[in-house]
């Protein structure tokens, strides 16, 4: 599948102010892959899918994860993560992207997990860095990313984990795990 293929499917399923979002996920993707040695075409693909399921209604995405026996712990945290491994499904459901490193990149962008591969690496800090994001550390991370990914990583999964914390939010024991794997190397 090609770029504007995968373009034109992904834009049906999320709004307009998702797109640019995604448009700019795939401008950082490629960027970081081209600078880190992954394949861009995998990259770019995983960007433009990440969030193919974000407008999914919460019950159908609440089905595929009790119906497709993923983590069961996943319902009882908030549903702003059930969009990462459902649309890691759907994407493959319904649009035949089978390549397994471009699914694991998009069902982990949210969460993370210890021992992530390059590409899950590169999506999850695109979809923190990409230009169209603007909150407090946001330039900190896109610096690191210039120069050391794995920095990079561990200071937005800081951030996120940090950010969560202060809101009193619960955080999904996954990312504490790939923080601990990340902080351990
Ligand atoms: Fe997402
Ligand atoms: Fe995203």
């Amino acid at each position: 599948m090609n770029r504007e293929q995968a373009l034109e499917l992904v834009k049906a399923q999320i709004t307009d102010k998702r797109y640019q979002h995604t448009l700019g996920v795939a401008e950082s993707a490629l960027a970081l892959a081209r600078k880190y040695g992954a394949d861009p075409h995998k990259a770019e693909l995983a960007a433009i899918f990440h969030d193919y399921a974000k407008f999914r209604p919460k019950e159908e995405m609440k089905q595929i994860i009790i119906d497709q026996e993923m983590p069961s712990d996943l319902l009882s945290f908030h549903s702003e993560l059930w969009h990462a491994p459902v649309g890691a499904y759907l994407v493959q459901k319904e649009t035949g992207v089978e390549d397994p490193e471009v699914l694991d990149a998009i069902k982990y962008h949210t969460s993370g997990r210890p021992g992530m591969g390059l590409l899950e690496k590169i999506i999850y800090l695109a979809d923190y860095i990409e230009p169209g994001r603007n909150f407090p550390g946001v330039d900190e991370v896109r610096e690191l990313a210039e120069k050391d990914l794995d920095a990079a990583l561990l200071k937005a999964m800081k951030n996120t984990i940090s950010f969560l914390l202060s809101k009193s939010s619960a955080v999904y024991p996954e990312t504490f795990f790939a923080y601990n794997d990340m902080i351990s190397r």
